[in-house]
């Protein structure tokens, strides 16, 4: 006899298909389970099931989690959910459940009816033992493993605007294209992100760790302990104690970056000023790094040694972009001068703005907050080369739609530079 499980908090939906069982084949058995931690003792007293039904309080990641736990144990078992029109979780995690079908909740007898003849017919026809492949795809297909390029933004002083740039760097790649982008904050002691983008996260990255220790496939579950920006990118946030700092090492920054890699198309990373072996450890998965200077003499001078320790870690120069942030006139220091002493010259030259401290202070991204200001333009002109191959194309046949305008925005920029030098004199 075929049973169906209903699992959800309250009993309703079970009754609803109690309602009709007998009109669906073999007039099947309904099982509610209300306790969703009891699961596994009432799979064990009364499955196997042909059919479970998530119902909407299962429409949460904890609660997708736990179905996608139950669908590697009991592949058998035809899922289908029934969630409210918006659940906590996306289309993508929904469909990775396994789920075979998904109905909106509340749900009328006839569309649940169908659902679940044909969860029935399926699962009556294959057999207890088949994987279901889920019928239920989304528009655009997903690919299942990503390969991240990976971006990291670093300086050799300290408030020199890293956490800036890295927050408009993964805003710009995600607004321009449809790359998944995380942004990872290794500043692991007093990391900003959270503060400057006023995220109320969950989870930060010291959680990932102390989960490993349980069997928990990482694999599966990264993308729990990133908080959403909007719905532009994700973020994985820095301890929220310093002191956490010290207990995460370099070997687990690396592996927590691969797995973060295999879910995202970018990942961004913030670092702190100090170049610790969890820093040295996003270098080596790094394409490119960020190196942010401003314009005063200290910082050049340490822009000088560091980029000589990333020659002697053998990171070529051809992976470095110079970022000259907080450039300001009469401040007795020439850009000019300072260009010629590093010949691979700055990727961008920022002014020092008052619509930065705006945009902070706004919790926003300058490119979400004030796209159209001098400095945005900027950073987006300097960036667009990072963007995938179609989105970089379209931004440069259509500028007009981003606000950039390449050729213009170039000479713009010499001219601004030009500006700027001569008034630093
Ligand atoms: N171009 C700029 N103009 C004005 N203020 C800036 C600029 N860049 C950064 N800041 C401000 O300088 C401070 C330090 O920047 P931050 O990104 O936190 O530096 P870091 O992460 O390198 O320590 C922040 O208050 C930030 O808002
Ligand atoms: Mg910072």
């Amino acid at each position: 006899m075929a049973k169906i499980l209903v699992l959800d908090r309250s009993e309703e939906l079970a009754e609803q298909i109690r309602s009709f069982a007998e009109e669906l084949p073999n007039d099947p058995e309904v099982v509610s389970c209300t306790k969703i931690g009891s699961i596994d003792h009432v799979q064990e007293h009364d499955g196997p099931f042909s059919v479970l039904v998530a119902g909407p309080s299962l429409g949460t990641r904890a609660g997708l989690r736990r179905l996608a736990a139950i669908h590697r144990e009991q592949p058998g078992t035809a899922i289908v959910v029934a969630f409210q029109n918006e659940p906590d979780a996306s289309l993508r995690e929904i469909v990775q459940v396994g789920a075979v079908d998904m109905v909106d909740y509340p749900v009328d007898d006839l569309s649940l009816r169908a659902a679940l003849k044909r969860a029935l017919e399926m699962s009556l026809r294959i057999g207890a033992v088949t994987v279901y492949e889920p019928i239920y795809q989304p528009a655009e297909a997903v690919p299942q493993t990503r390969n991240a390029r990976v971006f990291t933004v670093c300086s050799a002083t300290g408030g020199c605007g890293k956490t800036f740039y890295a927050t408009n760097l993964a805003m710009f790649l995600a607004q321009n294209s449809s790359a998944r982008v995380a942004l990872v904050d290794l500043d692991l002691q007093f990391g900003e992100i959270t503060t400057s983008l006023r995220l109320q996260p969950s989870y930060t990255i010291a959680d990932v760790l102390s989960h490993e220790d349980e069997d928990v496939d990482l694999t599966t579950h990264i993308e729990d302990y990133l908080v959403q920006y909007e719905d532009k990118f994700w973020a994985l946030p820095a301890p929220k104690e310093p002191s956490q700092a010290d207990r995460i090492t370099p070997t687990e920054v690396t592996k927590i970056l691969d797995v973060l890699r295999t879910h995202y198309d970018y990942l961004v990373v913030d670092t702190p000023t100090a170049l610790a072996e969890t820093v040295l450890a996003a270098f080596d998965l790094s394409e490119h790094l960020f190196v942010m200077a401003t314009l005063d003499l200290p910082s050049v001078r340490n822009l000088g040694l560091f980029l000589q320790t990333l020659q002697k870690l053998r990171i070529s120069s051809d992976n470095v972009s110079l970022i000259m942030n907080k450039v300001e006139k009469d401040v007795g220091i020439d850009v000019e001068q300072i260009t010629k002493l590093f010949p691979q010259g700055f990727r961008s030259t920022l002014p020092y703005a008052k619509e930065v401290s705006r945009s902070v202070n706004l919790g926003k991204p300058i490119l979400a907050a004030q796209p159209e200001a001098d400095i945005a333009k900027r950073i987006a002109s300097g960036l667009t080369e990072f963007l995938p191959p179609d989105a970089r194309r379209r931004l440069e046949e259509s500028p007009a739609a981003s606000g950039i305008k390449i050729g213009s925005l170039s000479r713009l920029f010499k001219r601004r530079l030009v500006q700027i030098t001569e008034s630093a004199r």
